[in-house]
């Protein structure tokens, strides 16, 4: 009782309250902030996590680009409807090489953090191009003229220049190789671009899925887009961590 007697002081001399309270938030700061100063990394490292291939980043930038943002989440939350209906939860590895993150506040459509292999190519071409034809009530708006504008690889390098300086590790070699990595991504078996060599991409990209993603023999943003679809929430490898109901609700 004694001391709930001495609070009442505070209590009644605003000045007082005033100062105790900055003495109080003044102390929460330090402990929540000062122990950052002295991590060097507040993200754990995540085995499989890398950053993006040439392509898929383009993919990224169009991605950007067209707002899908503004619709889609990629962002799962550890609660059970959550995990139930798209996967496992995000972990912040998943997105350590993105500027900016694309977690999303807001879902008119699903989210999309592990839409990577869910459908195929020939469903998201479909889909993107009409996604009314293939989901009758959708209010998702049509994207068909990603098919017709090829992309020609001419700032891919720069974009990656940029990441770099942002932190991601990208080295000189990835940065004299992302054309070259970029067309052999998306024509594995040199329709258009000769000098193809799929495997050198899987090298630096291990887990980067080769392929012609929108059927048409030139490189398009459509490619583009897709290979970034399919690739999201499949770089790591959650057969691993087995999860019980318990750990989803938090
Ligand atoms: C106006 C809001 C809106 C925008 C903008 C939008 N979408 Fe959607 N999207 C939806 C809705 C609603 C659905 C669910 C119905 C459907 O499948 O079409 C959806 C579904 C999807 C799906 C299927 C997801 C699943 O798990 O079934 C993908 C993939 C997708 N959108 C990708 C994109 C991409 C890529 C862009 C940008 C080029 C984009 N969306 C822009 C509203 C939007």
């Amino acid at each position: 009782m004694a001391i709930l007697d001495k609070h009442a002081v505070l209590e009644k001399n605003a000045t007082l309250l005033l100062i105790f309270s900055l003495l109080v938030v003044t102390v929460g700061g330090i402990v929540e902030i000062a122990p950052l100063f002295y991590l060097e990394n507040t993200i754990e490292d995540v085995e499989g996590v890398r950053p993006y291939s040439p392509l898929e980043l383009e993919g990224r930038n169009i991605y950007v680009r067209e707002g899908c943002y503004v619709c889609h989440s990629q962002m799962i939350r550890p609660m059970r409807d959550e995990v139930e209906r798209y996967g496992h939860y995000s972990l912040a590895a998943e997105s350590q090489y993105d500027h900016p993150f694309q977690w999303g506040s807001k879902r008119t459509g699903p989210d999309l953090a592990r839409v990577g292999g869910r459908y195929s190519d020939e469903w998201h071409v479909d889909h993107l191009v009409n996604p009314q034809a293939v989901v009758p009530e959708s209010v998702m708006p049509k994207y068909a003229f990603l098919l017709d504008r090829p992309l020609d690889g001419e700032y891919i390098t720069d974009v990656m220049n940029t990441n770099r300086l942002v932190g991601v590790p990208y080295d000189d070699e990835d940065l004299e190789m992302a054309v070259a990595d970029f067309f052999s991504q998306a024509d594995p078996d040199g329709m258009i671009y000769a000098d193809s060599d799929p495997d050198a991409v899987l090298e630096r990209y291990p887990g980067a899925q080769v392929r012609n993603f929108d059927g048409q023999p030139e490189v398009t943003e459509m490619d583009a887009l897709i290979a970034y679809m399919q690739m999201l929430g499949t770089l790591v490898d959650f057969s691993e961590f087995e999860q019980t109901p318990d750990e989803w609700i938090r």
